[in-house]
């Protein structure tokens, strides 16, 4: 029914799954059936990169809430952004997850620069390509665990029993196979965020963007999300953890600190 919607999608790159380090796909016109090529493992297309980028909000006085921001995360990547209240943190996520666009600079998704692309095509990358999790879940309160994530794939036009399917295994891959058929207000907050990221992850995304995901939980609970976080990582989902919690960051291999608009350091934790 959408087919409009999916066949404007063409901003994929061979393997959508690529882990870390993976190879860079091959070209599908290369028919010669060597083993992979070696490629240089230090370039691989970025899932999400921000080049230059300003975004600044109208009004008086107008403000500056990303200035100059350059940030590049790489398949299956897994990063905190830490940074004061007003630094930019919610803003710069909401650029690379295509729901709003910068003022000045470059934003690529997949390779495929945004500033060409229609409202309509924006969506559908969206749709396609990216997950988002926030602090309130967000999720609808008359429906069940299967339902509410079954929901995720509504724009792709599959039929109903092939996204509850999906749904269904994605709730046994956050480890609620047997809270399918419960509601929300049935559930414990851990388990509602977890059926929210279930929810943004149905679609196979190769970006999971999060905006304290653990903010509405306690210590306990937020950390086997985080853990879950560092499982679909390993899994080759890139994941952008937006976050206050100092103990969250920490658990993070790579994290980018803002501040006024700026990063101001981007560090990689080797392990
Ligand atoms: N829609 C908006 N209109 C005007 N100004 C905005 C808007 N959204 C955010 N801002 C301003 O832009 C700056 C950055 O906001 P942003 O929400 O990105 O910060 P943040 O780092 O996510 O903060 P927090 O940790 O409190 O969530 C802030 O000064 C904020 O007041
Ligand atoms: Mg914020």
């Amino acid at each position: 029914m959408d087919d409009q919607i999916n066949t404007a999608v063409q901003v994929r790159t061979g393997d959508e799954r690529a882990g870390p380090g993976a190879a860079r796909p091959s070209d599908p016109s290369d028919a010669s059936p060597s083993p992979e090529p070696e490629l240089p493992q230090d370039d691989p297309v970025s899932v999400v990169e921000l080049a230059g980028v300003d975004r600044t909000y109208p009004g008086k006085p107008p403000v500056a809430a990303l200035r100059g921001v350059d940030l590049a995360v790489r398949p299956g990547e897994l990063l905190a952004v830490v940074g004061p209240s007003g630094s930019g943190k919610s803003t710069l996520l909401n650029i690379a997850g295509t729901l709003d666009r910068a003022d000045a600079g470059t934003v690529r998704i997949d390779g495929r620069d945004l500033s060409d692309c229609s409202d309509r095509q924006l969506a559908s990358i969206r749709a396609h390509r990216i997950g988002f999790v926030f602090q309130q879940f967000f999720l609808a309160p008359g429906a069940s665990a299967l339902d509410n994530v079954a929901d995720g794939l509504l724009y792709t036009g599959r039929p109903k029993r092939e996204r509850r399917e999906a749904a269904s295994r994605t709730l046994e891959r956050v480890g609620l196979g047997d809270r399918a058929h419960h509601k929300p207000g049935e559930l414990s907050g851990g388990q509602r965020q977890r059926v929210a990221i279930a929810r943004a992850l149905v679609g196979d995304p190769g970006l999971l963007l999060t905006d304290e995901p653990t903010g509405a939980l306690d210590s306990a609970t937020g950390e086997a999300i985080v853990e879950l976080l560092v499982d679909l990582h390993r899994g080759g989902t890139a994941v952008i953890v937006i976050t206050h919690d100092a103990q969250v960051a920490a658990a993070m291999p790579r994290r980018v600190l803002m501040r006024d608009g700026r990063i101001e350091s981007d560090e990689a934790v080797r392990g």
